[in-house]
């Protein structure tokens, strides 16, 4: 059972980049399976900062294959501006180490115009999406009518069908939201150019991890967004239109559930958020600011300033359930230090009955109405940056990260100390 899914279990940005890029080291393949440019994960390693978009986080092994699979959504504009970024920093990006799956969806400029158009529309109820086209490019694929990575191979049948498309969406932001059409000639020329470039990269990605599983190799699937943004699972409708969990995996990439060892889950050991929708355990205070700052919980591919708030446990439980982790890998404790008292979200208090099930199914209002039950542990005051080993944690340390653990029933895996591939405590080997 040679493969490993990496997973938010929060609403992302929990830092799946540099847990991908710590596992990568020992993977043959690397896999995005879900979300598009929305994401933004960051790896700090070998003297390098990247902030990586569509290109998997085990970009820094050039030994690797690194696969964009088929359950993500492409704009290949974004795909080859962060492609050639990456080159300016020497890194590998060439057909042999970096691949795009042909049943990939791919986001034109107009998924984009329509995904602005549709937030302007809903005003004080918008999303708050990233803009980058991913909710009306998930709604063509559901449609049947969306363009897949594939066709970029024939370019005469490409530009006809690119073009059709752009008709079709110029029409949905003149007719729904009185806004002004692109130029069809224009888009389907800068998907030509896009085409030409990227059609080397073009590869049957279950094909590809079929054989690699075959010959005993080592795949790595690398979640986008976090358990909580999940279409199905997550807090609908504040969601993304893919599925993060680790059941996107199979469905992105082409595995069975069978060929699954490891799945990850990644949570920070507080929680963020950005975009609009309920935060039970959000801080509004000079705590949430302080996490803000010192954590530097600004988004990487927006710059929106993150919500910040306690841990909650609740939430990690649900990501533990609808997710099968096996392992935790806690996050940015680091961050927490200084902080005189630390409070854990435990259970919820919904009109006045308690839950400790994270009440899912019932949408924003549930979860809008649920107060956190808090336990509080004291804070310590060292800094920890340097510590590698799970004992020489401060005591107050030890005794959060321990209470965290035994409140998900998973064992923590790894705790992160700090953002540079090093500042990594790992408490058990995996
Ligand atoms: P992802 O989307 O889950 O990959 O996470 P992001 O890259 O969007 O956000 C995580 C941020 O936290 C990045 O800026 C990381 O460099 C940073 N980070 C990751 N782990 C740690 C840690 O243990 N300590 C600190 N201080 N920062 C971390
Ligand atoms: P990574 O992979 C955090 C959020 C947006 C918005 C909602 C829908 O870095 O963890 P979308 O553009 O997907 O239609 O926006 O989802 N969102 C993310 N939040 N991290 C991400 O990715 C996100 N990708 C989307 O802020 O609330
Ligand atoms: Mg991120």
């Amino acid at each position: 059972m040679p493969t490993t899914i990496i997973i938010g279990t929060q609403w992302g940005d929990e830092g799946k980049g540099r847990i991908v890029d710590y596992y990568a080291a020992q993977s043959d393949i690397i896999a995005r399976y879900n979300g598009g440019d929305n994401a933004g994960h960051t790896v700090k390693a070998q003297g390098l900062s990247l902030a990586l978009h569509l290109v998997p986080s085990g970009i820094l092994y050039p030994d690797k294959i690194c696969l964009i699979g088929a359950g993500t959504v492409v704009n290949p504009l974004a795909l080859l501006e962060e492609m050639q970024t990456l080159r300016e920093k020497g890194i590998n990006v060439s057909a042999e180490h970096l691949k795009l799956a042909a049943g990939a969806h791919l986001i034109l400029p107009t998924h984009r115009a329509l995904d602005g158009a549709a937030e302007t529309h809903r005003g004080h109820e918008a999303l708050g999406t990233t803009n980058r086209g991913i909710g009306p490019v998930h709604a063509d694929k559901a449609a049947r009518i969306g363009l897949r990575a594939g066709q970029m191979r024939d370019p005469g049948a490409f530009a006809e069908a690119v073009g059709a498309l752009v008709e079709l969406h110029n029409a949905q932001l003149h007719s729904v939201y009185g806004k002004a059409p692109l130029d069809p000639a224009q888009v389907v020329a800068q998907m030509h150019a896009a085409a030409e470039l990227l059609a080397p990269h073009l590869v049957d990605g279950t094909a590809l991890i079929g054989e690699a599983l075959e010959r005993g190799q080592r795949v790595l699937c690398e979640g986008a967004q976090g358990t909580l943004l999940d279409l199905n699972l997550g807090t609908y409708p504040f969601v993304t239109s893919s599925s993060p969990i680790s059941g996107g995996a199979m469905v992105g990439l082409g595995i069975g559930p069978r060929e699954v060892e490891r799945v990850v889950g990644v949570a920070k050991a507080y929680t963020t958020r950005v975009g609009a929708g309920p935060f039970p355990t959000e801080l509004t205070d000079a705590t949430g600011e302080q996490m803000r700052q010192i954590g530097r919980e600004y988004g990487t591919t927006t710059g929106r300033p993150r919500r910040c708030g306690w841990v909650d446990t609740v939430i990690l439980r649900y990501a533990a359930q609808v997710n099968g982790l096996t392992d935790i890998a806690l996050t940015k404790l680091d961050v927490l230090s200084g902080l005189p008292t630390l409070r854990i979200a435990v259970a919820y208090d919904i009109h006045g009955e308690r839950h400790t099930r994270f009440p899912a199914e019932w949408g924003a209002a549930a979860l809008e109405a649920a107060t956190p039950i808090y336990e509080e542990l004291p804070g310590w005051e060292e800094d920890i940056t340097h510590v590698r080993r799970r004992t020489d944690l401060p005591a107050n340390a030890r005794a959060y990260t321990a209470r965290v653990e035994e409140l998900i029933g998973v064992p923590l895996t790894f705790i992160s100390v700090g953002p540079e591939r090093e500042a990594m405590i790992v408490a058990q080997q995996p």
